[in-house]
């Protein structure tokens, strides 16, 4: 029971008075929903989770090794604060193994981070004064931008589409935007498009930061996870600290999504800010946890080991929709697989239409229990995600095949 002036006083920026009362059901819920309506309906097929961003396995037996002997030393059990030497030289090594970048003292130019979403959320308050403007991509992680308004903050948002490689054309921002314009958020691999950037990319972003007075902060969160090639990094570009920020999570990389790390790092005057952020806001991830993400980070090739996996799984995944009509590419990195939706499904005579990314993976749902995430925002696109569970190489095949079988009986219109 609530006391009735309680309703009265929340802020305008999450519905004033009429927060909590909307019955709007949001994506995530209506995903939630419909996966337990479709498991109750069809109790006999297995439902396959495509749709959550989360790795389906643990860390490595390394790293949570180092985490229980941490644990056990009294000298970890306090505030960590901003602090964490050994954690914060792992991560400016890490930065020179993975990415090449020799050069980022772990002192001035590096803070660890609760993950990378605490980052985007203390940013804004940083830079953000009433009617600045931060530029985001959209489909895209919006925690940035969702913070920048709370705080009066204005956002535009950059469309990324196929044409253009989910790139964001950055000529084509209106030039009074540009003018107000503070913060540039990039994320590559792109959470959910599946697209890289170009190092070429990276340079023009940093030319046109520099050109307009812009921090950029580039989402690094699925970085080290890639297919072919080598990780890119925003500071190969010469220059890039001058102006940049990268996020890096160790969430994806080393299965460590609950475990809360990562770091920030580039540009110290950026760096301190968000420092002076996060000493308000926080009092640092527990030391322990810190040096087992230090032991993570000094053994890159359990990021290699994840990303060759979740390379098979694509293989497979790319195989079993096209067979079935879908136009799947594979990605270069990440773990999303990002395709156009249907516009109709026919089987035995009967067609469904679909208007929405959404319309089509609810019936997926519904139909064949296989679970998506819809993105509406630029065309209609389902993201699939390669963290379904499966132990091994033959209950990955066996997955693909189950997803072709599913998908075979039906004719879909693209
Ligand atoms: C693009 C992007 N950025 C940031 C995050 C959050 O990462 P963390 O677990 O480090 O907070 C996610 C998680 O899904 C993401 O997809």
């Amino acid at each position: 029971m609530s006391d009735p002036y309680i309703q009265e006083l929340f802020a305008e920026r999450i519905g004033g008075n009429q927060y909590g009362k909307s019955t709007a059901i949001y994506k995530f819920e209506k995903i939630k929903r419909a996966k337990k309506a479709a498991s109750e309906a069809q109790p006999d097929l297995a439902l396959i989770d495509m749709g959550v961003g989360e790795p389906d396995e643990m860390a490595f037996p390394l790293v949570v090794e180092t985490l229980q002997h941490e644990a056990a030393k009294p000298a970890n059990r306090g505030y960590a604060d901003n602090g964490g030497d050994e954690f914060k030289k792992a991560a400016a090594q890490y930065m020179s193994d993975v990415f090449a970048i020799h050069d980022i003292d772990w002192e001035s130019e590096v803070i660890h981070s609760i993950g990378s979403k605490t980052v985007l959320s203390m940013l804004p308050a940083c830079f953000i004064n009433p009617g600045d403007y931060v530029l985001m991509t959209v489909p895209g992680y919006p925690v940035l931008g969702t913070h920048a308004k709370y705080i009066g903050g204005e956002v535009y948002n950059m469309k990324l589409e196929a044409a253009n490689n989910f790139l964001p054309d950055l000529d084509a921002v209106p030039s009074d935007v540009v003018a107000k314009a503070k913060i540039m958020v990039l994320n590559y691999p792109n959470n959910p498009t599946g697209a890289s950037a170009t190092l070429e990319f990276f340079a023009q972003a940093v030319a046109f930061a520099k050109a307009n007075n812009i921090i950029l902060v580039q989402d690094a969160a699925y970085a080290s996870l890639i297919f072919e090639g080598k990780p890119v990094s925003i500071f190969q570009v010469p220059g890039a600290k001058d102006v940049a920020i990268e996020l890096h999570s160790l969430s994806k990389s080393y299965n460590m999504t609950g475990w809360r790390i990562g770091f920030v790092v580039g540009n110290p005057l950026i760096v301190k800010a968000y420092g002076d952020m996060k000493d308000n806001s926080d009092s640092g991830q527990f030391l322990a946890i810190q040096m087992a993400g230090a032991t993570a980070l000094a053994n890159p090739q359990i990021t290699e080991e994840i990303a060759e996996k979740y390379s098979r799984r694509m293989d497979l995944l790319v195989a079993a929709l096209n067979h079935a009509g879908f136009q799947a590419n594979k990605p270069q990195g990440s773990f999303f697989l990002y395709v156009a939706a249907p516009k109709s499904a026919t089987v035995a005579g009967k067609t469904t239409e679909f208007d929405s990314g959404e319309a089509f993976s609810q019936w997926l749902i519904t139909h064949e229990l296989i679970s998506t995430v819809p993105w509406d925002d630029c065309g209609n696109f389902v993201r699939f995600s390669v963290t379904f569970a499966a132990k091994g190489e033959t209950a990955e095949k066996e997955m693909a095949t189950e997803i072709a079988r599913r998908l075979a009986k039906y004719d879909f219109i693209f």
